[in-house]
């Protein structure tokens, strides 16, 4: 019989491509979705979407009904609220396997960030509910770049010299699904590092270079000016783009990839190709 698998957050930029690469691979995929009408442009007939919203225990009951497995891709100040909803209703019904979308750094020294202590009790929940889980830890993603550009103007913060090793979605949702499928992959932090090392500025000039050719240089603001520039705009996402780099220049990208890339196959896609296949 098929296994259904809900995914939560299937509307979201990292939680699309897992949904569709389970049904790919032959799993039936609930989505739960706020906005159903958001989610129905997005996903056919082929996807069972459900509406509910993670604060909303009443709708995780029934979407979480009959599954196999459940998907958690949230972001956002609800995280670690969300995700212990779903384990307490997830763990008196027969799911299987939790898996769920945190972050390279998400270790105990770095919960002085307010995202990363987000993650790292919604990891701590998953692991004490006594579900079989996997816990995916990517690093950048490929995808996350074209939030670096506004207008004609391509945005660094800080130094940030160190290399990360950006992943294409594609090759983390492939990892995703087969996690489902394999038998000795559970109860496990899967760091998540894409081929190539490299710094956070070069890879938005190779972005900018394919997408934006019209951006000759990348505007690199030390942190303090960035903060200001977000304080006078009122820009939320602008200062938290500038936090986010902050703890990246001091936290680093962590974790060892080796056992995710042996149990699920290692991220093959570079930058290059990444660029020249979103380019089509
Ligand atoms: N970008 C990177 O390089 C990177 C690297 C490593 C880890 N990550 C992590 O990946 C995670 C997912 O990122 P993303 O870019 O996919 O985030 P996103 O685009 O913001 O998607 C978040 C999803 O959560 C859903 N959601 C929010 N509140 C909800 C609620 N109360 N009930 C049900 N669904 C709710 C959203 O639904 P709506 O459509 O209704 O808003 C959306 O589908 C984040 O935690 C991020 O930290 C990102």
């Amino acid at each position: 019989m098929q296994k259904t698998i809900l995914v939560i957050g299937a509307t979201g930029m990292l939680g699309e491509p897992v949904a569709r690469k389970l049904k790919e691979d032959g799993f039936k995929v609930r989505v739960l979705a706020r906005d159903v009408s958001k989610a129905e442009k997005m996903f056919d007939e082929a996807f069972e979407i459900v509406r509910g919203d993670v604060l909303d225990t009443e709708s995780l009951e029934k979407a979480i009904d009959g599954c196999f497995g459940v998907h958690i891709n949230l972001s956002g100040e609800i995280e670690q609220q969300g995700v212990e909803r779903v384990v307490s209703v997830a763990s008196h019904k027969s799911v299987k396997r939790i898996t769920y979308i945190s972050g390279t750094s998400v270790f105990e020294e770095n919960t002085w960030f307010p995202q990363t202590r987000q993650k790292y009790f919604a990891e701590k929940a998953i692991r004490e509910s006594g579900i079989p889980y996997n816990i995916f830890c990517p690093t950048w993603f490929m995808e996350s770049l074209p939030r670096y550009v506004k207008g004609n103007k391509a945005f660094a913060f800080g130094k940030n010299a160190s290399p990360f090793h950006f992943v294409a979605a594609r090759d983390y949702a492939r990892m995703v699904s087969r996690s489902y499928k394999h038998e000795k992959a559970f109860n496990r932090r899967f760091f998540i590092h894409g081929p190539e090392g490299i710094p956070f500025r070069d890879a938005l000039k190779r972005y900018c270079s394919v997408f934006h050719p019209e951006i000759k240089k990348i505007s690199t603001y030390p942190y303090w000016f960035a903060r200001i520039i977000a304080a006078i705009k009122r820009s939320k996402k602008m200062r938290f783009a500038v936090e986010f780099m902050k703890f990246f220049e001091k936290a680093g990208e962590g974790g060892d990839p080796t056992e995710a890339n042996r149990l699920l196959g290692a991220p093959q896609t570079t930058l290059d190709q990444w660029l020249k296949q979103k380019k089509g």
